[in-house]
């Protein structure tokens, strides 16, 4: 690329901005010339507006600290300093749907983070090894908001990735039916053991919502394009149970199968490890040079070993083994806020800038 697209990233103080903005820090392609976020932010240097929550292991980028933080709410002055826009605000599901609308309609491209968009009919959710096609419908999108070049993609929810890329990789075996129990990092919910000590040998059986998502967003994911909208697939039927867990960083996943075709370890490992898209032929920045790896040993993965596998944009699995109830079962992980959130929201807009849909304006 000759010159960087500037990019604002929305949300940016927040748990999932700094990851955007520690992720974006030497990226070929895009350049972080705007932050934005609340009211309270706006009008301070980034640094100070961040002031004790950075919450990354790395340091906070020199090239972000004085820039003066924007107000998402102000829509026209931002976007006039961008090419396109990642999203990561904690608002109302209603008011996200609305600024990322009034952000498009500003010829702003949004790729956002946020659930609020999801179930839009003509919303791409892309998980960009999966189901790039869906991108089709950005198409239908813009002649809906009456955009040339503005539009909303977004990405799945962090605990689907676990597991939904294995059930993708299985397509051809046909699995009809799964039975998944997800246990999640507390940075899911945007926290750190200090600002959340209840969480210190502790595991809450509760995450609102998440459940719902994790049953049903894979479905999304591997639904076809019919007339400008995603029809959602019928199968597998999912069942789910979202624990929260002790763990920093990283979602697992334990889940069960049951296939309508007859298959075995060895083919069911193939697919894993085989299983690649369109980030990988095209080589894009962030994508992981191997999208699935499979792990022989009983006691892997583990959180603390394998989480950062390609960092953080690859999927960990391991345990498959035939059971006695469902036809098989494995154990997955991923990094929930790499490829869970800002990884795969980085991801997305690679392969639309190079599938031509972000450009300079
Ligand atoms: N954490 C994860 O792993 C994860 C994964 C998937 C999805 N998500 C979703 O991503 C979004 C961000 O999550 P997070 O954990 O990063 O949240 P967070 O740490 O609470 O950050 C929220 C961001 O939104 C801004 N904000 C809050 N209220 C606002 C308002 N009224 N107007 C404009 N900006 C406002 C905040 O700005 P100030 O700093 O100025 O308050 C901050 O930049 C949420 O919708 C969350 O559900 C999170």
């Amino acid at each position: 690329m000759e010159k960087k697209l500037r990019v604002g990233v929305l949300g940016a103080t927040g748990m999932v901005g700094q990851r955007f903005i520690s992720l974006l820090a030497d990226h070929p392609w895009y350049e972080v010339v705007t932050v934005a976020a609340s009211p309270r932010s706006a009008g301070k240097t980034y640094e100070e507006a961040v002031g004790g929550r950075w919450k990354m292991a790395v340091p906070m980028p020199e090239a972000v600290k004085k820039l003066v933080v924007m107000d998402v709410n102000q829509v026209e002055a931002v976007a006039a300093t961008v090419d396109f826009v990642f999203s990561a605000v904690d608002m109302t599901k209603e008011e996200i749907k609305a600024i990322e609308e009034a952000y498009a309609k500003t010829e702003t491209p949004v790729v956002s983070n946020n659930s609020a968009h999801r179930w839009t009919p003509d919303v791409p959710m892309v998980i960009p090894e999966v189901n790039p096609e869906h991108f089709e419908v950005i198409a239908a999108q813009k002649k809906r908001l009456g955009t040339e070049r503005g539009f909303i993609a977004v990405k799945p929810n962090c605990s689907i990735q676990s597991y939904a890329p294995a059930l993708a990789a299985w397509k051809e075996f046909e699995p009809y039916e799964v039975v998944a129990t997800t246990y999640q990092a507390i940075s899911g919910a945007g926290k750190t053991f200090k600002d959340w000590p209840e969480m210190v040998e502790n595991i809450i059986p509760y995450i609102g919502g998440e459940e719902e998502k994790s049953e049903q967003e894979p479905l999304r994911i591997l639904g076809t394009v019919e007339n400008g909208e995603i029809v959602k697939a019928k199968e597998p039927v999912i069942t789910c149970q979202c624990i929260r867990v002790p763990v920093l960083d990283g979602h697992t996943a334990a889940a069960f199968v049951k296939f309508r075709k007859k298959t075995t370890k060895e083919e069911l490992v193939e697919k894993l490890v085989s299983f690649k898209g369109l980030p990988q032929e095209l080589d894009l920045p962030s994508a992981p040079k191997q999208f699935i790896q499979y792990m022989e040993e009983d006691n892997r993965p583990q959180v603390t070993l394998d989480v950062d596998f390609e960092k953080g944009m690859g999927i960990s699995i391991g345990r498959l083994r035939e059971d006695t109830v469902y036809d098989w079962k494995f154990v997955g992980l991923s990094h929930n806020t790499v490829r869970g959130a800002a990884g795969g929201a980085i991801l997305c807009a690679e392969l639309l800038t190079a599938k031509g849909y972000i450009s300079a304006k």
